[in-house]
């Protein structure tokens, strides 16, 4: 396969969905429930990738030995493509999904994947499946690459089969509320990721490890879990599926903070986006490392002014409430505050095409 030119079969689907029954999905669009028509499909073998192949969405034939299915050789990417004002269609900085998709391989012991593989087949897919990008406010198609490890062995070693494939969905707000501040609950009983494993990897695991946690925070009443540090259990790090930011009042100047990325925690691309759109915006922006005590204080006093979590599916956030075991603290009123508003604001204008890409974010397919 060459790396520099890779060629993907073209194979419409037969059984795509009709005009009407399409647009009836993208008129209630719920997140990552509904797929387009088609997928594209790279399989690795005798130590290369293969020539690709988009073809109709179906299920994927696996033995039940597969390896992925037992030691859990997995790793995923998230991205979006936007529909432009001039009805094109343009994807959000795939290549820092494709930068982090190969760190994610190295860490679980997978291949590499060339970038023209990882982006050509994204383009392919978006391509034939162009008319299932919606164009309303907030609204995009999800891609969806991702690798499993193929080899029918029970043996613990790496796979040397693998599929990639991308898929793709419609997507509106990621949270069933709407743009509304989520309440989030501070896991202390398990922790998500520890020096050395595998946290700042997109691997299939981290989310299976943390499903536990996010039933409690439901139980709790709250829609996503805080991850806190493995040894002190006090250092905030992140949520489930995004990243975190805190606003500080500095001399009455709003100063954006994050946690600074540590190996455990992923380092995201809405995240180290956004640190360069607050530069833009004449914002301060700073990444270091946070205490839980100190932040729940910052909060009560005043200090810190708003909370917002990021992340592609979820976009910005803010976060009204932080629970945990005896403590509750409710964040800006519980409202939408005016630093996170800018900075999604200013994001969702460059994605959606409305504002200059100066960045050279966008990538038109
Ligand atoms: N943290 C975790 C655990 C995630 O799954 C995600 C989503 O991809 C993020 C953070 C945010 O990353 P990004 O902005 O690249 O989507
Ligand atoms: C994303 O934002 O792309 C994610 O992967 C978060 C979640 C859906 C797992």
């Amino acid at each position: 396969m060459p790396a520099s030119d890779p060629t993907f079969k073209i194979t419409p689907s037969t059984t795509r969905l009709a005009a009407a029954e399409r647009e009836k999905e993208l008129k209630a669009i719920q997140f990552g429930r509904v797929f387009t028509d088609h997928m594209a499909v790279v399989n690795y073998r005798n130590g290369t990738w293969q020539d690709g192949e988009v073809k109709a969405y179906a299920a994927i034939p696996l033995s039940p030995a597969a390896s992925v299915l037992h030691y859990g050789q997995a790793i995923f990417e998230g991205f979006k493509a936007y529909r432009q004002p001039d009805g094109s269609v343009s994807m959000f900085r795939p290549d820092e999904n494709w930068n982090r998709f190969n760190r994610s391989a190295r860490r679980l012991a997978m291949p590499a994947i060339p970038k023209d593989l990882f982006i050509g087949a994204s383009e392919a897919l978006v391509a034939i499946d162009e008319a299932w990008v919606p164009s309303g406010p907030g609204e995009s198609l999800y891609l969806r690459p991702f690798m499993i490890a193929t080899d029918p062995y029970l043996g613990v070693r790496p796979s040397e089969t693998y599929m990639f494939l991308v898929i793709a969905s419609p997507a509106g707000e990621y949270f069933p509320q709407g743009l509304k501040p989520v309440s989030v609950w501070v896991s202390k009983d398990y922790v998500r990721a520890a020096p050395g494993g595998t946290g700042e990897a997109k691997c299939a695991g981290n989310y299976a490890a943390s499903l536990l946690a996010q039933a409690e925070a439901k139980d709790q009443g709250c829609d996503q879990v805080i991850w806190l540090d493995a040894i002190e259990r006090e250092i905030i790090e992140e949520m489930g599926g995004m990243n975190l930011f805190f606003v500080y009042r500095q001399h009455g100047e709003p100063v954006v903070v994050t946690p600074a990325l540590t190996g455990t925690l992923l380092a995201g691309i809405t995240r180290s986006t956004l640190l360069d759109l607050a530069a833009d915006l004449g914002l301060k922006a700073e990444e270091r490392r946070l205490r839980l005590t100190d932040v729940l204080q910052d909060i009560a006093s005043g200090a810190i002014s708003e909370v917002f979590a990021c992340g592609t599916a979820a976009v910005i956030t803010p976060v009204g409430e932080i629970k945990g075991r005896g403590f509750a603290q409710v964040v800006n009123d519980g409202g939408n505050g005016p630093v996170a508003m800018a900075l999604r604001d200013a994001l969702l204008g460059i994605q959606r095409g409305t504002a200059p890409d100066k960045h050279g974010w966008m990538h038109a397919v």
